[in-house]
């Protein structure tokens, strides 16, 4: 697989075309942002284990019956995925309230949400990503109905399996962010899964063990993100 020109550098990925026109290569930085890239640091390895991360877990969810773009790790940093058409929208499940919903909706922080609540974002730095609904989805045309459809259902189906692959490590899922795409018109799930687009907190601690680590200035980031690593079975070698 040869690496060709730089389609696109995102604020912690950047991702290249390849000889093969179905074909793109992520390339996992060490760059760390929050707050729509007013924060941004450097953390050294979290590009190797979160490329290394969301192989893991895209393999897990391909194992259960959920489409991913992910065809295999390439290096340290990178890995070749499926060229994806994206859609410029982001899924959020949640399964306990905490972060923006609970100031947005006045709700007590760390309540377990039965059932699960799911969220449409719009991915749009520059109006800091506001959240949607199907409507504005279906009146823009950002999806259609079937696509809508499947987004939900396939991140319904990744809250299944990875609630209990972390609960089976004393890990609670309490939050995550999903994006997916058309491929030869079939819906994939695309971009990442890894620490810095859920919230993972220590079952019996309830210790933070993902972004907010670094949102929050609590320090130790990347050894966080190496222990969920550990625990799950990620081959960090
Ligand atoms: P954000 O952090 O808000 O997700 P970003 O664009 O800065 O935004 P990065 O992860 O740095 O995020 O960039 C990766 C980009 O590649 C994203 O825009 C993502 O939608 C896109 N992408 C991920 N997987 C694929 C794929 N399989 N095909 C095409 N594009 C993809
Ligand atoms: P949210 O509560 O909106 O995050 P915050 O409290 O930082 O505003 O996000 C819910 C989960 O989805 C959380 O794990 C972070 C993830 N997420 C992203 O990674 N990127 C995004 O653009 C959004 C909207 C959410």
């Amino acid at each position: 697989m040869e690496k060709r020109e730089e389609l696109y550098a995102g604020k912690a990925k950047s991702v290249y075309y390849t000889d093969d026109a179905d074909k793109l290569i992520l390339h996992y930085r060490n760059d760390t942002s929050a707050f729509d890239g007013a924060k941004i640091e450097q953390l050294d390895r979290k590009g190797e284990i979160n490329n290394k991360f969301s192989a893991f877990i895209m393999e897990k969810l391909e194992a259960a019956g959920v489409p991913t773009h992910h065809e295999g790790l390439l290096s340290a940093e990178e890995s070749l995925v499926k060229k994806l058409d994206m859609f410029p929208i982001e899924c959020v499940v949640r399964n306990i309230a905490t972060g923006s919903i609970t100031k947005r909706l006045g709700v007590e922080d760390g309540i377990s949400l039965n059932p699960p609540t799911f969220e449409f974002f719009l991915k749009n730095d520059e109006l800091h990503d506001p959240m949607i609904n199907e409507y504005h989805i279906r009146s823009f045309g950002w999806a259609d109905d079937e696509a809508i459809e499947k987004m939900k259902e396939l991140t319904f189906k990744v809250n299944d399996v990875l609630t209990k692959l972390f609960d089976d490590v004393g890990l609670l899922l309490v939050d995550y962010k999903l994006e997916f795409g058309r491929f030869q018109g079939q819906i994939y799930l695309g971009d990442e899964f890894t620490p810095d687009g859920c919230r993972l907190w220590d079952v019996e601690t309830r210790k933070k063990l993902d972004k907010d680590r670094f949102r929050q200035g609590l320090g130790g980031v990347v050894e966080a993100y190496e222990e969920v690593a550990h625990r799950i079975g990620v081959d960090l070698t």
